[in-house]
């Protein structure tokens, strides 16, 4: 009874302190995984963390590619209220690292030797001006067709290896009665497909014109004729695509309704949560011409809002994505690859090793992009006119040669 009371009272007087250093060791996590396969591999973060203390106050914002998250982010941080992590992209972490208002990392990346172990490419946006600013988790790539296999079968059996064998096997799809392309009409969606078609032209035109925002790339005939794709794989959609979820599409084609999709390697995520096994009962493939490139996106960490600068716990959420062991047991559930470069692949699956090797292949070939649709090759406000441009044209309201036109002229408005 006496020591209770003790304890009470000493709760009582050390009462201010004591919340703030239960604050201290929690993070509160702004991101955009609430997808089936998104979600359990957050689990696996959120597992690490509590079991070294420290919890977790969760800020989901659906809506894949994080535009939704990124306008809830700017929200907060004008309201003087930033979450202490945030998923990020790409330019949107140097954006914010331009605004000054990013932890450093450095402490805890000197210890870990992360300037040894993680790809220059992710570096480019996990450092700025010297110093470490996010923790990368994941290297997803967009260029991607996921198939269903017996659909695939029932279609001829040939893995499209070309743009013309892609389309000869849509067609078959067609014949046989279910939905070729399985897709969600939103913006992003649409310029994920445009990230691979562009790619598909060659690395020398993605390199022009979603890397240098070459005008004459972006207007020519090269472009007019990725534009002319978009519309021919526009007609394999079927009347419900309008506004669907992306994790609803993959679905369709793990349920054998639509024959495939063309999706970042996050819809692995949901193969993997469907208990599917790779070259069974779907397979993964580059998209048809682009074997041997990838545009990828990195999910990194960013900290955010500690005047007293960063506190234990957003260092140690940092080294716990950065820890091997951690980044090989989520990335299996993801669907993405390591960002690091020495995790062992044998947890992973035939899609997860392909990934990895088709990565290590591309940064040496000199034909690894930043994907222009999930913000690794430009900043928002050109990715946002490039999402204008490709939705207006997916949905009918331009022609291919107006898109084109269009293209060139909405990112020079914004340059
Ligand atoms: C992110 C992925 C996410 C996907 C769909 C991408 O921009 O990099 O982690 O799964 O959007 O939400």
């Amino acid at each position: 009874m006496k020591t209770t009371t003790i304890a009470a009272s000493v709760a009582l007087v050390l009462g201010l302190s004591t919340v703030t250093a239960a604050q201290a060791e929690d993070v509160e996590v702004l991101h955009w995984w609430t997808a089936g396969g998104e979600a359990a591999a957050l689990d696996v973060l959120k597992q690490d963390l509590e079991t070294q203390g420290v919890g977790w106050q969760d800020m989901p914002v659906a809506g894949g590619g994080g535009e939704a998250a990124m306008t809830t982010l700017r929200a907060r941080v004008t309201a003087g209220n930033a979450p202490t992590a945030v998923q990020m992209l790409g330019f949107d972490i140097t954006d914010w690292a331009n605004e000054g208002v990013l932890g450093n990392l450095n402490s805890v990346a000197a210890e870990e030797n992360w300037d040894e172990v993680v790809p220059t490419a992710l570096q480019a946006f996990a450092k700025h001006d010297g110093n470490w600013i996010s923790a990368p988790v994941n290297v997803h790539s967009t260029n991607w067709v996921w198939i269903n296999k017996a659909a695939l079968d029932e279609a001829g059996g040939k893995v499209p290896t070309t743009w013309e064998e892609l389309v000869t096997v849509l067609d078959a799809m067609k014949a046989n009665g279910i939905t070729p392309l399985a897709h969600g009409g939103q913006p992003w969606q649409d310029a994920t497909i445009f990230d691979a078609v562009v790619l598909s032209m060659g690395n020398d035109f993605y390199q022009k014109s979603m890397i240098d925002l070459d005008m004459d790339a972006l207007s020519g005939d090269e472009m007019t004729e990725v534009f002319n794709r978009m519309e021919k794989l526009r007609s394999y959609v079927d009347e419900n695509f309008s506004g669907r979820d992306w994790n609803l599409a993959s679905s369709m084609v793990i349920e054998g309704s639509a024959g495939m999709q063309m999706m970042g390697d996050w819809a692995k995520g949901e193969f993997v949560k469907a208990e599917q096994t790779p070259g069974e009962d779907y397979l993964c493939i580059r998209f048809p011409g682009t074997q041997g490139s990838v545009t990828f996106n990195s999910d990194q960490f960013a900290m955010f809002g500690q005047d007293d600068g960063d506190s234990d716990a957003q260092l140690k959420m940092a080294s716990s994505i950065m820890n091997p062991v951690f980044q090989s047991a989520f990335n299996v559930v993801k669907g993405s690859a390591p960002a690091r470069t020495d995790v062992p692949n044998d947890a992973f699956d035939d899609c997860g090793k392909k990934a990895m090797s088709d990565l290590a292949e591309a940064n040496t070939a000199n034909s690894l992009f930043g994907s222009m649709a999930h913000g690794h090759a430009a900043p928002a406000a050109i990715k946002n006119a490039v999402y204008d441009v490709v939705t207006q044209h997916f949905n009918g309201e331009l022609s291919s040669e107006e898109a084109a036109g269009e293209l060139a002229n909405s990112i020079e408005a914004v340059l």
